[in-house]
């Protein structure tokens, strides 16, 4: 794209190919080319725009066992914000942890799936989307991150939602927790970070048997009929498969929903 023939009035928001809001932070995917009029154009934004605080451009992609992506900030300074989901408040800084606003009506179709007084174990935990809404249920959750500063948010946003009598915080090695508890848990919410499919065994064994599993991973549509026939001979009865999202060309983030026999 030539910046010299975009007028400069033009809204950032209309040359962004992708938006995410999370909180009042914008982030943009801008098209090559705009670099030197990026800063300028945002700031006019967060002029503009009252629920835009800062504007930021991923300069790249989710890293590590974090997810964390680096940024630039285009305008504004903060990168602390409360994301309002349902009804329920997450505070997190992106620069430090994983949140994909993207996952909101997938994180509320698990929990209405909840009955009060369930045992439900989320590995994975991030800041809480999964944690929360399923403890509002009333079902009591144990949570395991890995990263202090996700435990630091997760344990903040439990508080802020009235939760935190029934949400336990491992801050911990998901693989670590193998062993430390029965076969007992009534439900698990596995968010398994790219590659760490093999988390489910792991985690399954701490499922009392009819319990459910929400199992993630990252496939392409081609491989899905095999990967169901491989978890219905490792004895899970395949109640769901949904497609949550694209990730990368071709490849998308799909739940499985399997009650263990
Ligand atoms: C894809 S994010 C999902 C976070 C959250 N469930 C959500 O939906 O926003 C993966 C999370 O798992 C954490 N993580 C990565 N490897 C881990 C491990 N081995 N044990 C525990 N947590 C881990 C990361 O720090 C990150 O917060």
């Amino acid at each position: 794209m030539d910046k010299d023939v975009i007028p400069a009035d033009t809204d950032l928001l209309h040359l962004s190919r992708g938006i995410t809001m999370i909180g009042d932070i914008a982030i943009l995917s801008l098209p090559p080319g705009l670099d030197a009029a990026a800063e300028e154009r945002a700031g006019a934004l967060v002029a503009r725009r009252k629920n835009i605080r800062t504007v930021l451009t991923k300069v790249t992609s989710l890293e590590g066992d974090r997810r964390v992506a680096r940024y630039r900030i285009l305008a504004g300074s903060c990168t602390v914000t409360v994301h309002r989901e349902f009804g329920f408040s997450y505070a997190l800084d992106v620069r430090e942890v994983f949140f994909n606003p993207r996952l909101a009506s997938e994180r509320m179709r698990v929990a209405l799936q909840v009955s009060a007084g369930e045992e439900v174990l989320v590995p994975f935990a991030g800041v809480g989307p999964f944690v929360v809404p399923v403890a509002a249920r009333g079902a009591r959750v144990v949570a395991v991150e890995k990263s202090p500063a996700a435990c630091r948010w997760l344990s903040e946003n439990c508080r802020a939602n009235g939760v935190e009598e029934r949400v336990r915080v491992h801050e911990a090695d998901a693989a670590s927790l193998i062993g430390m508890y029965p076969p007992s848990f009534d439900r698990s919410v596995i968010p398994a970070p790219y590659g760490m499919d093999g988390m489910l065994a792991r985690v399954a064994r701490m499922v009392r048997p009819g319990g459910m599993i929400h199992f993630y991973t990252f496939k392409k549509r081609h491989q899905i009929a095999d990967l169901t026939r491989v978890l219905d001979a490792e004895g899970y009865e395949v109640v769901t498969v949904r497609r949550c999202g694209n990730v990368a060309p071709c490849v998308s983030r799909w739940v499985f929903d399997l009650q263990k026999a």
